[in-house]
């Protein structure tokens, strides 16, 4: 089996796996420390959780980690980045559904702990809605861990390309956006038909994202490998949101699969 491998580019630190299974679970025991570190140091852990398919296996490995006794989620705190809107948090494509069905009903966390966004707030007060949700991770003194997934057009959560300058773009705050092309066209699977995909979401903004205290990025397979290089070696550019990681990068770990880094020399 070939061996992991750990490339700095331009100070940001990339571990190559054999597989993006092998990144999972080193990606699960990150978070296993994360959570253990955090509760012994302030008595709770506050986590950004991703979606998509992605995080699918860490999330398989923190249930069967939990099963066998090695992490509880008693003192967890969760804030998911991101939810469709409009959507139901009952129906079978929100990404409430996601979580519950392949994380939160299989752990010992208390259900009111277990935070997305609402796909069901009135339009007129989304705005302010959205801003509470970065009140509310402020308030539990911000998120210990961050994971993240890149879009194959380099959005984080569903912060999408703009033409904003990079100084606004590290400043965006949680808000709802209209998705992007490549977007919609990669959720159409997932709904069925591209025309069923909600035309916008609810994103945790840049800002807070930024704030982790540790961000833990994944990229699998070779449709990640061209934004993963724009993201890395690219320059900060708010057209490539996962590049704005290049700000944190002290905190930030890539753990990404070989087919993904085909690019990264
Ligand atoms: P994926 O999505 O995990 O389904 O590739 C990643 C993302 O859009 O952040």
């Amino acid at each position: 089996m070939m061996p992991v491998r750990s490339i700095e580019i331009a100070g940001s630190t990339v571990r190559v796996f054999p597989s993006a299974s092998l990144a999972c679970v080193a990606a699960a025991d990150f978070i296993t420390r994360t959570i253990q570190e955090a509760t012994e140091a302030r008595g709770r852990a506050v986590l950004g959780l991703a979606t998509g398919h992605t995080p699918l296996p860490v999330y398989k490995r923190l249930v069967a980690l939990h099963r066998a006794g090695e992490v509880s989620f008693r003192d967890v705190s969760t804030y998911n980045l991101d939810e469709y809107y409009p959507i139901a948090p009952t129906d079978l494509q929100s990404y409430r559904t996601y979580m519950d069905r392949h994380l939160f009903d299989h752990l010992d966390i208390p259900p009111n702990r277990t935070h997305l966004f609402d796909g069901t707030v009135p339009e007129a007060f989304v705005a302010d809605y959205a801003a509470t949700f970065d009140r509310w991770i402020a308030a539990e003194g911000g998120l210990d861990l961050q994971l993240l997934g890149i879009g194959r057009n380099g959005h984080i959560g569903f912060n999408e390309p703009s033409d904003v300058s990079v100084h606004e773009a590290l400043r965006l705050p949680s808000r709802l956006m209209a998705l992007h092309p490549i977007t919609l066209a990669d959720a159409a699977a997932d709904f069925g038909d591209e025309g069923l995909v909600p035309r916008r979401a609810l994103t945790i903004g840049v800002a807070p994202i930024l704030a982790a205290r540790s961000i833990l990025v994944l990229a699998f397979g070779p449709k990640k490998a061209e934004i993963l290089a724009q993201a890395l070696r690219g320059p900060m550019t708010a057209e490539v949101p996962a590049s704005l990681l290049q700000s944190a990068r002290a905190r930030v770990t890539w753990l990404v699969d070989e087919a993904a880094a085909a690019r990264l020399g």
